[in-house]
């Protein structure tokens, strides 16, 4: 039984912490590194810097955000592409152009938590390589859809706090450091679409807390690190549009694993498509075309069986479309067209919609939209 005394302190103690407190001014170093920050980049067209003026970065100064307890500056986000009404006037989503490049001064930021750059299209020039030293408690670091170039900062690995990185969409080169696979937090990597070269480091499978991964679109090589089929919360992998070889690691995708989409597509993979992937009914998505993959498609599908999208086209795969597969309860888009399939196409509901497009190009295929097996 909690006595009324005891109610009435707590209530005190409520109503003491519920009195709002003065948010803290901006501190006197951020607001010179914001300026210095804005003086490295320009942007007419949406005139996102209009509100950075007057001495408290931390009252109105858009993209800008303190910690109200010491004004120090804790985000820092502007986005090109924007929904909210600030960038969009006339009730239209804004698009930005925002040229010129990150100036060091970022890395005076020390308390930032987020740093998003993301969709301006013009902003050049390198990553600052102090953000991965001197930023320590940044958590969301996105530049994407930039022109920035050169490598991905070599010590990355040391912002321990790191959930979100995404890079995307620009022309950064060299290889993913090797550094990345200690960061222990590390949730989303979006590196897809830049002329990143070299490996997917061996030790991937020690980010442990990774959901998605895309490093499509660049000019890596080498092989799948068989460490990637160890991740427990890999939802997306996305591959793609690379120079990988050799096989896809078996176990991808397998036991209570949360592998929903797979992008392997347009790479020299070879080997058998491991069962696991085919039989695992969580994954939705599955583009395997454009590889050099062999052998018989596994016959392991089943009731629970759901692809919005199964493309296997354009391999070497031989035998005939597995009989399991007309048992699944959906297949949205299939393609099994150009390789080295065989025999009569199975008769059943995931089969029905599906036109001769989706088979063409193979040795001896006959039945359903391919007309009747003589
Ligand atoms: C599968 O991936 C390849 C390579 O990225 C791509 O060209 C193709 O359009 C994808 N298939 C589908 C149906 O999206
Ligand atoms: C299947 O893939 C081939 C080549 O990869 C493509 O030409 C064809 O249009 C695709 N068919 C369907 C139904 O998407």
């Amino acid at each position: 039984m909690v006595s009324p005394a005891a109610l009435l302190a707590l209530a005190a103690a409520l109503a003491v912490l519920l009195v709002p407190a003065a948010a803290a001014a901006c501190s006197a170093s951020d607001h010179d590194a914001l300026l210095s920050i804005r003086a490295a980049l320009s942007e007419d067209r949406l005139g996102v810097f209009s509100s950075w003026a007057g001495a408290d970065c931390c009252a109105g100064w858009y993209g800008v955000g303190c910690d109200p307890t010491d004004g120090r500056v804790a985000d820092l986000s502007l986005r090109g592409e924007a929904e909210d009404a600030v960038m969009a006037p006339a009730g239209r989503p804004a698009s930005g152009i925002m040229s010129g490049y990150i100036s060091d001064a970022v890395c005076r930021l020390g308390r930032l938590s987020s740093l998003v750059l993301a969709d301006w299209k013009q902003i050049s020039g390198p990553i600052p390589s102090c953000v991965a030293t001197e930023l320590p408690y940044l958590r969301i670091l996105e530049l994407p859809g930039n022109r920035l170039t050169g490598g991905i900062p070599p010590s990355v690995g040391s912002l321990s706090r790191l959930t979100v990185l995404n890079l995307a969409d620009n022309l950064l080169s060299g290889a993913i450091p090797g550094s990345i696979t200690s960061l222990s937090s590390l949730k989303h990597l979006d590196l897809a679409n830049n002329q990143l070269t070299g490996r997917v480091p061996s030790d991937f499978g020690k980010l442990t807390m990774l959901s998605r991964a895309l490093l499509g679109r660049n000019r890596l090589s080498g092989p799948i690190p068989s460490s990637v089929s160890s991740l427990p919360r890999l939802a997306d992998l996305d591959l793609s549009e690379n120079s990988l070889t050799g096989a896809i690691p078996d176990g991808l995708g397998s036991g209570g694993h949360v592998l929903t989409s797979l992008y392997l597509g347009a790479n020299r993979l070879s080997g058998r498509i491991p069962a696991s992937l085919l039989r695992n009914s969580g994954l939705g998505i599955l583009n395997l075309s454009r590889n050099a993959l062999d052998g018989a498609i596994p016959d392991v599908f089943t009731r629970q069986s759901y692809f919005m999208l199964l493309d296997l086209s354009r391999n070497r795969l031989s035998g005939g479309v597995p009989r399991s597969l007309a048992s699944a309860t959906y297949v949205g888009h299939l393609n099994l067209s150009h390789n080295r399939l065989c025999g009569a196409i199975p008769a059943g509901p995931p089969f029905d919609h599906l036109d001769a497009d989706s088979f063409g190009g193979n040795s001896c295929l006959c039945g359903g939209p391919l007309g009747k097996c003589t």
